[in-house]
């Protein structure tokens, strides 16, 4: 002891530096390997034979890793997340989980986009006000003719101020054009008029999204230990804590703005409006809570415009490699507005619209792995295998297996309309909509948690397809286009297309 402390004494700037690097070593040791609850029961699997650790293995070829798993298993297997282990489900499971009660999607998300961490408030308001956000999305799809009027009517103004009127051919990234476009579309129906062209806040609400999946990506990438290090100088969480501060400072005016003119309704004996938008919505359902309604702007942002920009993206490219399907769907969207115009009744009726996003979404999905849950308690599977509470798990999609899709390698524009029309029965042929969720196409996920907001998303493609179409040339320029992050696809940000004005055969 006496030797240790004279060591100490004459080195005192080594014995310090020795001390600070023990503890860092103990907490990396600590966080590293406590508090992960996963189904210990089943095996991990990974890639060593290409010298991949077994997170490396998901993050960076997670297609592949599913792919052993149901190869060598043929049952549940684990893998492990930047934010620890996970139990992958066959597909066969999807059923008999689609409504199970302590299998919950918001919390799953809260647990892998960083909730509660300061930035993330549109995540963390999601899982803290689960029904009031919910319960408001099923507002506006329950006003869904009201709705598409109103993006139709929006689209008219946006798609030409966002792509303009020069008829040589011009470069752009793809993302960034078509997630403004989106992000004003959403907004509408969201917030009104008042902010959907508001370039602040269309900025905020494009870059939220995109903010919350890299920097989220980032710290799932990041040792655990370092991350809340990593959290202060990573660009993407800096951007998110000043979108925060923003998305404050442009939305407590408004919601201030409608409290102000409540309460003099109410003290003149009047009743106050009911404004149609997912404010109006939220305060309703709110019921007298004071909640943060930036926040809950943030997380309608992050529900309902990243996904939907991603499926605008993959479309556009996909029509770009796959030209013989533009003729026929132009033809149908002239055939079907002529007649119609844009209207909730009138897009159900482009049919060929329909099944080219659905096959897109198919070739490209948000998500290879749907429906993932946290087990609010343990849950029991019809094998007797248990998922503790609190661990997470998901169910994977079939999108790439023959025997459901042949061929599924190809890019079929028609294949879920044929499916449609040799369906009997109102039942399975509305199965193959766009906007329909089954076990075999998870695009929108499957069951009591599926997307709420599958119905206005698809609206809202239709619409900004059918513009784009009409009044644009579209060509893809050499460089990349998708890109996965364990089974997570997205169009890569530096993907770039050409476009042009052309005449449109009829007035939108
Ligand atoms: C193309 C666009 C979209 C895609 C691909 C998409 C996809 C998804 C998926 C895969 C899920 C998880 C479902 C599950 O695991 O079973 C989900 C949930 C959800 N989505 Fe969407 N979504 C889109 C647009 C929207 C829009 C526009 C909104 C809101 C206006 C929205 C609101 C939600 C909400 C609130 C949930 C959580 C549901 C729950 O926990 O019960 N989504 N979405």
């Amino acid at each position: 002891m006496d030797s240790v402390l004279s060591i100490i004494r004459s080195y005192p700037v080594v014995a310090v530096a020795a001390i600070l690097s023990g503890v860092a070593l103990l907490w990396v040791l600590v966080t590293q390997c406590t508090g992960d609850v996963y189904c210990k029961a089943l095996p991990f699997v990974g890639l060593p034979e290409e010298g991949l650790s077994l997170r490396d293995s998901w993050n960076q070829q997670g297609p592949k890793v599913q792919a052993k798993g149901l190869r060598e298993h043929n049952g549940p297997f684990n893998i492990m997340t930047g934010q620890g282990a996970k139990t992958i489900l066959p597909n066969r499971f999807a059923k008999e989980l689609q409504k199970h009660p302590d299998a919950s999607f918001v919390q799953h998300l809260n647990f892998d986009f960083f909730g509660g961490w300061k930035g993330f408030e549109g995540v963390s308001f999601v899982s803290a006000h689960e029904k009031v956000f919910i319960d408001t999305v099923h507002d506006l799809t329950r006003s869904l003719a009201l709705v598409t009027d109103s993006m139709a009517d929006e689209a008219r103004l946006a798609v030409p101020s966002s792509f303009g009127d020069c008829t040589e051919w011009q470069t752009i990234l793809l993302k960034p054009k078509t997630g403004l476009l989106i992000a004003q579309l959403l907004s509408r129906v969201m917030l009104g008029t008042e902010l959907c062209r508001d370039p602040e806040w269309l900025t905020i609400a494009r870059d939220y999204t995109t903010n919350v999946a890299m920097g989220s990506m980032s710290l799932r990438g990041s040792s655990k230990a370092l991350r809340p290090i990593m959290y202060w100088f990573n660009p993407q969480c800096t951007r998110l804590r000043q979108h925060a501060q923003d998305a404050n400072r442009l939305i407590a005016p408004v919601v201030q703005k409608r409290r102000e003119r409540a309460r003099k309704l109410l003290e003149a004996g009047e009743k106050p409006d009911k404004v149609a938008d997912s404010i109006g919505w939220m305060t309703i359902h709110a019921q007298g809570r004071d909640i943060d309604y930036a926040s809950g702007q943030l997380g309608m942002a992050f529900a309902g415009i990243h996904n939907t920009t991603e499926t605008l993206a993959a479309a556009i490219i996909d029509l770009c490699n796959n030209p013989e399907a533009l003729k026929p769907m132009r033809e149908e969207v002239i055939a079907v507005v002529t007649e119609h115009g844009w209207s909730r009744d009138s897009l159900n009726k482009l049919r060929l619209v329909d099944s080219f996003l659905k096959e897109s979404q198919r070739c490209h999905p948000a998500l290879g792995a749907a429906m993932g849950r946290m087990a609010l308690k343990d849950v029991t599977l019809s094998t007797g295998l248990v998922i503790p509470k609190g661990s997470r798990f998901g169910v994977i999609c079939p999108f790439m297996d023959p025997e459901v899709y042949p061929e599924p390698e190809n890019f079929d524009a028609y294949r879920f309309l044929k499916l449609r029309e040799a369906a009997t029965g109102s039942g399975p042929a509305s199965e193959y909509l766009h906007a329909s969720m089954s076990a075999e196409h998870m695009g929108f996920g499957f069951g009591s948690h599926g997307c709420p907001g599958r119905a206005l998303a698809s609206n809202e493609l239709k619409i900004a397809l059918g513009f784009m179409l009409l009044q644009y040339d579209w060509r893809l320029e050499e460089g990349p286009t998708f890109r996965t992050f364990a089974v997570a696809n997205s169009v890569d940000a530096r993907c770039r297309v050409s476009y042009r004005k052309r005449e449109s055969e009829i007035e939108l």
